[in-house]
């Protein structure tokens, strides 16, 4: 038998129609999970791992492929999870490793993906591993950055370098019991961990491979860029960084260019290092392909390193963060274009997109762009080719909640001042979850939460929205439908801005309709002719998905040359033939 007649066996047996397909993640809609806020099951008012496994439903009824949650590993919480003391064990603030267990199997059952959040760079200071080394316990004692400082001329003890903590203040903390200073990149209570210690790596192996047992489907991986500091010198010193001119506060992150804190070459090697574990992983258990997400604030030249290079894979989704860090409420069409065009344009071949626009460290997307642009952003995530990623409530339009300095328990603002906390707290984005309009919001049967329930909730929440027939859940609902059309799972895609205020996005796969999503971005009537626009387009359309802003209904039929958008109206028109 030739290779070719197998390869016709195997196809008329439809054998070959598995490997052929694109694996799962690559169309995903991904759902980020803050558990603290999404439902509280035992009534204190902080939301629980039951509680997700209550919901998952809900997940599965807005069409979600895989949820990525925010940590609920043991921790002291001085940063609500990303503090970790076992990484290994559940917090029993959120439950039980059996809750654990129950959810994933529930997961499994409704066909939702589970994605951990991953924290490599840091532990908590009450790990037993960093107890151990700042006992200086042999096996232990370079797990984390440690140096003595240095005595200056009127003998007093100064930090190693000028880097600076991302929560304010420098970024070394000195060490009673060990006479020396930890490297701490985020909080004091939160030491960075050595990975030039083949033995930490080991240790970070083993735990992608505990929760690989326990069947998580991949890894959100946390603050990677972050992973490697610049290699100590031949005496085991460390450069400062040089300054930025646009600060003359120290103990302000932006106080130092980091040159040698953040991005440094190992780091993507980290990452192709942990898809091994995962595709070695893959091979011997089978199942669907498992996966990395990472998150790296970096120049977008060096996000592209996370997807792999010639000769290693690295993360299936490096967090695209272009729209995120760069769009702001004035931004026009031709920004939005350029952005997104250049990502798909960086991206080395054969990898595929991911969009992102909101998450637990950001204001809400209605709050910094506008209540009026909510529907925008989930049908522009959610009709661009590749994957998407909400963060839990932006499927609501839900608005930043109001909390006072008094209340403000976010370590990023609480590390600052009261005049301007607002700027820096991510506590409003994590206000409980609005499930109903009932006494708070539905989250919790508890008498108090641990943030407070955003006063809007009577309006944007669960219930309400399922009974609205355009609500923002309701868009979202049904643009999860369209993301099943041929076109927009795997067609091609053209996005181009129509003038300063409109951004089209064209999907199309042969043999099949046309779809074109539309933005009206600012609050004129614009009037457009796609044919300009786009070339070969068939001469009619119909709306596929309007929102409360249309004055047309699903169906209704348009001449290409001529579409008419309300202010901020964002729809999809579908072509009336396939082409
Ligand atoms: C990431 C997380 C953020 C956390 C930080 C430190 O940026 O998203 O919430 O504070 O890492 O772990």
């Amino acid at each position: 038998m030739t290779a070719w007649t197998k390869v016709f066996l195997l196809i008329g047996l439809g054998l070959l129609a598995v490997d052929a397909a694109a694996p799962w993640w690559k169309t995903a809609s991904f759902y980020q999970i803050y558990p603290r806020s999404f439902k509280d099951t035992d009534g204190d008012g902080v939301g629980d791992l039951n509680g997700v496994t209550e919901k998952l439903e809900y997940l599965k009824e807005i069409g979600v492929t895989a949820t990525w949650l925010s940590p609920f590993l043991k921790s002291p919480m001085a940063d609500f999870g990303y503090d970790i003391s076992d990484f290994k064990e559940v917090d029993p603030l959120f439950g039980t490793m059996e809750d654990f267990e129950k959810m994933v199997s529930r997961a499994k059952e409704l066909d939702v993906k589970i994605i951990l959040d991953f924290v490599p760079n840091h532990s908590s200071d009450d790990c037993d591993w960093f107890l151990r080394s700042a006992a200086g316990e042999e096996q232990y004692k370079d797990y984390y950055i440690w140096h003595p400082g240095f005595v200056d001329d009127d003998g007093n003890r100064r930090p190693p370098t000028n880097w600076v903590s991302v929560f304010r203040g420098s970024a070394w903390e000195w060490h009673e019991g060990r006479q020396e200073y930890y490297l701490h990149q985020f909080h004091k209570k939160q030491p960075d961990f050595n990975f030039r210690n083949p033995v930490v790596r080991e240790e970070m192996n083993n735990v992608l491979r505990f929760w690989l047992e326990k069947g998580v489907d991949g890894f959100r991986v946390d603050a990677i860029y972050h992973a490697f500091e610049i290699e100590a010198d031949e005496n085991g010193n460390y450069p400062d960084e040089p300054r930025n001119d646009w600060t003359d506060d120290p103990d302000e992150y932006g106080y130092t260019h980091k040159i040698y804190t953040v991005d440094q070459p190992e780091t993507p090697h980290l990452v192709y290092e942990w898809r091994q574990i995962l595709e070695q992983f893959q091979a011997d258990n089978g199942g669907d392909e498992r996966i990395l997400m990472v998150e790296t604030w970096s120049p977008i030249e060096i996000v592209m390193d996370y997807y792999g290079n010639s000769t290693a894979d690295g993360a299936q989704i490096p967090f695209n963060f272009q729209l995120i860090s760069n769009l702001h409420y004035d931004s026009d069409a031709y920004h939005y274009e350029y952005l997104i065009n250049n990502w798909l344009n960086l991206m080395p071949e054969g990898k595929s997109a991911n969009w992102v626009i909101g998450n637990h460290d950001k204001n809400r997307v209605g709050s910094r762009f506008g209540a009026d642009r909510v529907d925008l952003f989930n049908i522009l995530l959610l009709t661009l080719p590749g994957c998407s990623i909400t963060y839990n409530g932006e499927e609501l339009g839900m608005l930043d909640g109001y909390v006072s300095w008094e209340d403000t328990v976010d370590p990023q603002a609480c590390n600052g001042y009261e005049a301007n906390y607002m700027d820096n707290s991510r506590d409003p984005a994590r206000t409980p979850m609005h499930w109903s309009d009932e006494k708070m919001a539905g989250f919790t049967t508890g008498k108090s939460t641990w943030l407070p329930v955003a006063s809007d909730f009577t309006q944007r929440n669960v219930k309400t929205e399922r009974g609205v027939s355009l609500s923002h859940l309701n868009v979202f609902k049904r643009l999860q439908a369209l993301r099943q059309e041929p076109s927009i799972e795997e067609g091609s895609a053209e996005i181009k801005a129509v003038s300063n205020y409109v951004l089209a996005v064209k999907r199309h796969l042969s043999g099949n309709y046309v779809y074109i999503s539309l933005f009206n971005i600012f609050d004129s009537i614009e009037n457009v002719n796609l044919s300009n626009v786009f070339d070969d387009l068939p001469a009619k359309f119909q709306y596929a998905l309007v929102t409360e802003k249309s004055i047309k209904k699903v169906g209704d039929q348009l001449s290409t040359s001529s579409v008419t958008l309300m202010p901020h109206e964002s729809i999809v028109l579908r072509s009336t033939v396939t082409v």
